[in-house]
């Protein structure tokens, strides 16, 4: 089944990788304004089935692997934070990263920065125009601990009991035409626990959410 799902990964991910290079290089040409959007929104959505396929890859056991490796984790939150900026503007979510200059960890760079992606663009997501989402890293005991909060829509205790399990989206976002699958959070869970860590969600309908992980450094 394993095989199956791999191969089927690889032969999505031929093709979209092709289509995203030729997009690209069409940008990279002055396309006129006509072209301009349709072209990012080409670009947009071959991302985006990108990430699915790997999210569908990543998620198919519960075995993951992680390499440590000496690594600065602010400079990961505040890489994560721009790469999320313009989707924030579009949202008007104002984004901001609160980090110490550095804080050095071992750990899986692009694991942790997936997890951050994740947390980030949820916050983003699930939260109504004026919103404020703020990403913060610190040292606690010997773990790092980052909290991904929103003032966005929240969930109740319901929601926040299953929000880990695959494929799991609450009522409230299925109603609403906002694209997702339910793999991020039981992936950046994998991945945090891959790492020796531990996620934590807390949340009050209407209010917002804060997600808390803590990886040892
Ligand atoms: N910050 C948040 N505020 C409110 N609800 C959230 C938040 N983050 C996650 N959720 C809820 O948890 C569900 C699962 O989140 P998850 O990231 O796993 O999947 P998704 O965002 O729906 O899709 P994707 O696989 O693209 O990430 C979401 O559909 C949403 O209902
Ligand atoms: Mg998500």
């Amino acid at each position: 089944k394993d095989d199956f799902v791999s191969s089927v990964s690889h032969e999505f991910r031929t093709p979209l990788t092709s289509i995203l290079g030729y997009v690209e290089l069409l940008l990279e040409d002055d396309p006129g304004d006509d072209q301009l959007e349709p072209l990012n929104i080409i670009k947009r959505n071959s991302e985006r089935l990108l990430t699915l396929v790997s999210d569908l890859l990543a998620s198919r056991n519960g075995q993951l692997i992680v390499t440590p490796h000496a690594v600065d984790v602010a400079e990961l939150v505040r890489a994560s934070v721009s790469a999320a900026m313009p989707k924030a503007d579009a949202s008007h979510v104002a984004l901001i990263a609160e980090t110490p200059a550095n804080l050095e960890a071992h750990v899986d760079g692009p694991r942790i920065s997936q997890v951050l992606d994740n947390l980030v663009s949820n916050a983003i997501k699930y939260s109504p125009d004026g919103g404020n989402v703020v990403v913060s890293l610190e040292h606690d005991g010997g773990n790092l601990a980052c909290r991904v909060s929103d003032t966005g829509m929240g969930m109740n205790a319901d929601d926040q009991a299953q929000v880990f399990a695959k494929f799991f989206r609450t009522s409230n976002v299925r109603r609403t035409a906002i694209p997702g699958v339910g793999l991020g959070l039981p992936i950046s869970k994998a991945i945090v626990e891959a790492h020796g860590g531990t996620i934590q969600v807390e949340s009050k309908p209407g209010q917002g959410t804060t997600f808390t992980f803590r990886v040892p450094v």
